[in-house]
């Protein structure tokens, strides 16, 4: 058990930088290790999610080398990759276990591929359906929806699918498989979700085609190793950025963070919802967009959050319900059942959470329904080992009246290890 003692007794002040982006990284990696020659990648996320891609790819034959937050990758070309002689654990990653499903259904070996308990109750039909379509075969659990699972891959046929879901995870798990597929391979998305995927693929140099909602990607013979500049992510940022949001005097600078605008949902609604933040020294690297962050505490009022912009924001809906705590008037939450099934049902978690912590939250089917202005007291609260969980607790523990108390914080490190030292590099008394 862990106490959080901060007790409204500080502000946020200060500049810092955030650790690389999650989701960028693991396609780095990726695309890096299937690529022929070097690829240095700089400002990489040491973190324990990113590590379980590294290692899928030292088990299949690739030097990858870590000095602090750069990797170097000797590619080994898309034929290049071995046949693991163990199982592949990914860990509490949906990102590597999706992504990872669709590249090793196009190469020509068996693999057995694990998850933590959490992973392990994720759904991987979205993935494992269209794949078969392309031609690989799977044994696991309930027709092959959950891990572990057994693939056979090799001799893919290119599909055009429609995805059902609003996941950039199963579009870049297809557009991996269509990499090694005979014939194009075109996906069909509902709505935009993150397209990191796209953008890497062709700083690779993979012959892929984005028009509105429908990616088309031809097989491709080699792709060309490039070095990558990861910018800091703005699902981590979001953290800091809500804790200077909702303490007056707050005052806080985050430099370099990715503004890809299928990620910047979060800065959207802080707008709607009267939040002050400036953008500054806004460049593009490699595809995707950055820029430093400027925000200052502003009263917040209540918000609607709902249909386009849920999946630009869908990693911050827990950060987010805390603004809502302390906002004037309601905020509404909808469209967001994938938070179900997240690492945890985020939807429960959130709501459990904040009302232990005296929040007027109630949950719905697709979100959550917040009345703001409350005082939060305190409590002793779970993360459900879940680190977006855990660092909402954390930021919410700066605006109780009383010690917060909670099971563990371990789990932060799946995306951001190092979120404690940060935050108390900007704490200031009041
Ligand atoms: C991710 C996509 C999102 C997001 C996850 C990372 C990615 O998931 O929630 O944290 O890197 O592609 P879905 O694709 O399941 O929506």
């Amino acid at each position: 058990m862990e106490a959080l003692m901060y007790k409204r007794k500080y502000l946020i002040k200060g500049e810092l930088q955030v650790p690389g982006d999650k989701s960028i990284s693991h396609r780095a990696v990726i695309l890096g290790s299937i690529a022929n020659g070097r690829t240095e990648i700089v400002n990489f996320l040491d973190s324990e999610d990113c590590m379980r891609t590294v290692e899928a790819f030292r088990l299949m034959g690739v030097s990858i080398q870590k000095n602090d937050n750069v990797l170097i990758i000797d590619g080994k070309g898309l034929h290049g990759l071995v046949e693991p002689t163990m199982p592949l654990y990914f860990g509490n990653s949906g990102t590597t276990a999706r992504l990872m499903l669709g590249l090793l259904s196009g190469l020509p070996f068996s693999t057995l591929v694990y998850g933590d308990k959490s992973l392990t109750k994720r759904p991987m039909e979205r993935v494992i359906k269209p794949l078969q379509q392309m031609g690989v075969q799977t044994i696991g659990r309930k027709e092959s929806n959950y891990l572990p699972l057994a693939l056979r891959g090799g001799s893919l046929t290119g599909i055009t699918y429609n995805i059902p879901v609003k996941s950039a995870q199963v579009k870049s798990a297809l557009l991996l498989a269509g990499l090694l597929a005979n014939g194009k391979t075109t996906v069909i998305e509902q709505g935009q979700t993150r397209n990191h995927s796209e953008n890497m693929l062709k700083a690779f140099g993979a012959s892929i085609e984005v028009e509105d909602n429908m990616i088309t990607i031809d097989s491709s013979m080699s792709l060309k190793a490039t070095d990558v500049y990861i910018p800091g992510d703005i699902s981590s940022a979001a953290f800091l950025m809500a804790a200077a949001a909702i303490i007056p005097g707050s005052n806080l600078v985050i430099k370099n963070v990715g503004l890809n605008e299928t990620r910047t949902g979060f800065l959207d609604v802080l707008t709607n919802m009267g939040g002050l933040y400036t953008l500054s020294n806004i460049r593009d690297s490699g595809g995707e967009t950055i820029g430093d962050i400027s925000i200052t505490y502003n009263e917040l009022t209540g918000t609607v959050i709902s249909g386009e912009i849920v999946p630009r924001l869908i990693d911050e809906i827990p950060i987010i319900a805390l603004l809502a705590t302390q906002a004037k008037g309601k905020t509404i939450i909808k469209d967001a059942s994938e938070l179900r099934v997240k690492e945890t049902d985020r939807i429960q978690a959130v709501v459990d959470v904040l009302t232990k912590l005296g929040a007027n939250i109630v949950e719905t089917k697709d979100g959550m329904e917040i009345v703001g202005g409350t005082n939060l007291t305190g409590g002793t609260v779970s993360s459900y080992d879940d680190h977006r969980i855990a660092m909402m607790i954390v930021i919410a523990s700066l605006v109780t009246t009383d010690i917060v108390k909670v099971d563990e914080l371990q789990s932060i490190a799946i995306s951001y290890p190092r979120f404690m030292q940060d935050l108390e590099s900007v704490l200031r008394n009041m």
